[in-house]
């Protein structure tokens, strides 16, 4: 959710801007901007729409080498020029990531004090702030420290002052920002993946530092202004990894590659039927909580029924935007897992603050390394899924099932069950290389579907609800199948589309007889099952290799994800960024 890149160099500042900024498309965005320096004077270019538009206002030739630039999510005001970043006031030009607040408060303070505002944002308290407190004290850093006492909310904040025209100043709270430098000059990025062409090097700002960084030095300060030496890290993935490489979209690339990243999460954790030490000793927990939001919420149903199935423990499940603010019943055996993969979700990230206030464990399973989630858990259990760059997870939710299915295993202590593991990636490739397109052809000119499934295969139904809904545009349903009687099946008329899941044999004959019961009604079914069958109440069918029930999901979820994606297709949706959607949601 917005995305700021920055460079200090003795290179061309604008192509790396851009270059970069167009890295971090996935993270949803409206409007771009960039602000530079020309033969000593402050250039700030912005539009509305995608980076190209942006592209067309400036030319990469010119003989700039510090600037910031950013793409804005539209949160406080529409996406317009005026409310695109970068924002200025008197000597300071800000990009940032987040939300600040306060910003009313803020803003009703500096007005009486006579600052005027341009834009509807939240933003621009910010360099009004930093120029007030610029005009008391003449110290940059002095002004960045005051500022920040004041903001509450979240932010990444990419500053450039024009009274200092050789630095660029950066700090955090909340929102992620890291630093890299080449042999060139120094970048800021929310995100690892703009900087990869340039280094694997990188430094995780923490909160309330700020970095003051020229073409050849860098300096980082604590909230006290005292200057700190911070862990440089290493990116482990390869620079290709973010790139197509010959696929048509990110989407598609990604679900292609769920067999290496089934392989490389399993092979993590498990050697030779065994967890190795990566996988901790959660014995003590007796009583567990499962917190995420959207696709990483479905994962958390999938694991919760797992857990109390096999493991035979207690688990409640709830979205982090509800459970970071209601009362919560724990006990001192109690484990609070929460689920993301980018590990920045802001809602998540305050649930997991939550219980640790509540002096409760906590274990995140995450994706992205360092990120603030995985940084903040007691435990941190990472999924091996590499960088996602389309908005819709794939596979990261393929991951992370993986993953919750191994914690399934160790807190149940059924090593045999390990065993079932051998060969999945064969069944996932088989699953893979299906055509989709003959069921997305069914599909794609209705503007209503139904999924419903009983048990696990419901949480599957709200997965493959919310993909083909976040993808295709078309609005979808998920319910539990004994349910759609009690209201909903009113909405089922002559070819209504609906996707009928059920892997588990003893929910088999509960949910056909659901199905029979849209079918009688003129549904159009597809059945997706995991047993050959002959039945006339489909009108459709897919069957999925049969493998143990504790595994079964990990299959289900492809057919899912790949109907989703030929839907979209052939709707000619955005499929890698769909509209108003965010990679990374860093607000509440
Ligand atoms: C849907 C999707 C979202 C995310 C949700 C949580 O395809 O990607 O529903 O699952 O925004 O994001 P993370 O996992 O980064 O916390």
């Amino acid at each position: 959710m917005c995305g700021i890149v920055g460079y200090v160099g003795k290179e061309k500042a604008l192509p790396r801007i851009l270059n970069g900024l167009k890295f971090l498309e996935y993270r949803g965005y409206d409007s771009a901007g960039v602000a530079y320096l020309e033969n000593n004077n402050l250039k700030i270019t912005k539009e509305v729409g995608r980076i190209s538009n942006l592209e067309k206002l400036l030319d990469e030739k010119t003989e700039t080498y510090l600037g910031i630039g950013h793409t804005r999510w539209a949160t406080h005001g529409i996406p317009s020029k005026i409310n695109s970043h970068p924002h200025q006031v008197g000597q300071f030009t800000v990009v940032h990531n987040g939300i600040i607040e306060n910003y009313l408060e803020l803003k009703t303070k500096l007005q009486k004090e006579g600052v005027k505002f341009q834009s509807e944002t939240d933003t621009e308290v910010i360099p009004a702030l930093l120029n007030y407190y610029y005009n008391q004290t003449k110290n940059i850093l002095e002004s960045i420290s005051l500022t920040l006492k004041e903001l509450h909310g979240s932010f990444a904040l990419g500053i450039i002052c024009e009274d200092d025209k050789e630095h660029i100043y950066a700090t955090r709270f909340g929102s992620p920002l890291i630093i890299a430098h080449d042999k060139s000059g120094y970048f800021i990025s929310s995100d690892v993946p703009a900087i990869l062409e340039y280094t694997n090097k990188y430094i995780l700002l923490d909160e309330n530092e700020i970095a003051k960084i020229s073409s050849t030095d860098l300096t980082i300060y604590n909230e006290k202004l005292q200057t700190i030496t911070k862990e440089e890290l290493t990116y482990e993935g390869s620079k290709e990894a973010a790139k197509l490489n010959g696929y048509e979209h990110y989407m598609l690339k990604e679900i292609h590659e769920e067999d290496t990243v089934f392989l490389d999460t399993y092979n993590y954790y498990v050697a030779d039927n065994k967890f190795k030490d990566t996988m901790p000793n959660l014995k003590k927990y007796q009583n567990i909580h499962i917190v995420a939001c959207g696709s990483a919420y479905y994962v958390g149903q999938i694991g919760a029924k797992l857990i109390a199935e096999y493991a035979n423990i207690p688990c409640y499940v709830e979205v982090a935007s509800e459970y970071r603010y209601q009362k919560n019943f724990y006990d001192k055996n109690t484990l609070v897992i929460v689920i993301s993969q980018s590990g920045e979700t802001a809602d998540t990230l305050s649930s997991l603050r939550k219980a640790k206030e509540d002096g409760i464990d906590t274990l995140a399973i995450v994706n992205v390394v360092a990120s603030s989630i995985a940084r903040e858990a007691k435990y941190t259990l990472y999924v091996k899924a590499g960088p996602e760059i389309a908005v819709a997870t794939t596979k990261a939710f393929l991951a992370q099932t993986t993953l919750l299915t191994l914690l399934a295993i160790k807190l149940a202590n059924r090593l045999d069950l390990l065993e079932y593991f051998k060969g999945l990636e064969d069944y996932i490739r088989i699953l893979l290389n299906k055509d989709y397109q003959k069921y997305a052809q069914a599909f794609y000119k209705h503007n209503d579907t139904f999924f419903i499934g009983r048990g696990i295969d419901y949480a599957l139904c709200l997965e493959g609800s919310l993909k083909l809904k976040e993808t295709s545009y078309i609005n979808s349903v998920a319910f539990q199948a004994g349910e759609l009687k009690h209201g909903t099946i009113s909405l089922i008329e002559e070819g209504t589309p609906v996707i009928g899941i059920a892997t588990r044999k003893e929910l088999i004959p509960k949910t056909i007889s659901n199905i029979k019961e849209v079918k009688a009604r003129g549904a159009y079914v597809l059945f997706l099952t995991n047993e050959e069958d002959n039945g006339d109440y489909y009108d459709d069918i897919l069957v999925i290799p049969q493998v143990h029930d504790i595994i079964t999901p990990i299959l289900t979820v492809i057919p899912l994800q790949l109907i989703a994606y030929e839907v979209a297709k052939l709707r000619k949706c955005d499929i890698d960024k769909p509209r108003n959607l965010a990679k990374s949601v860093t607000v509440e």
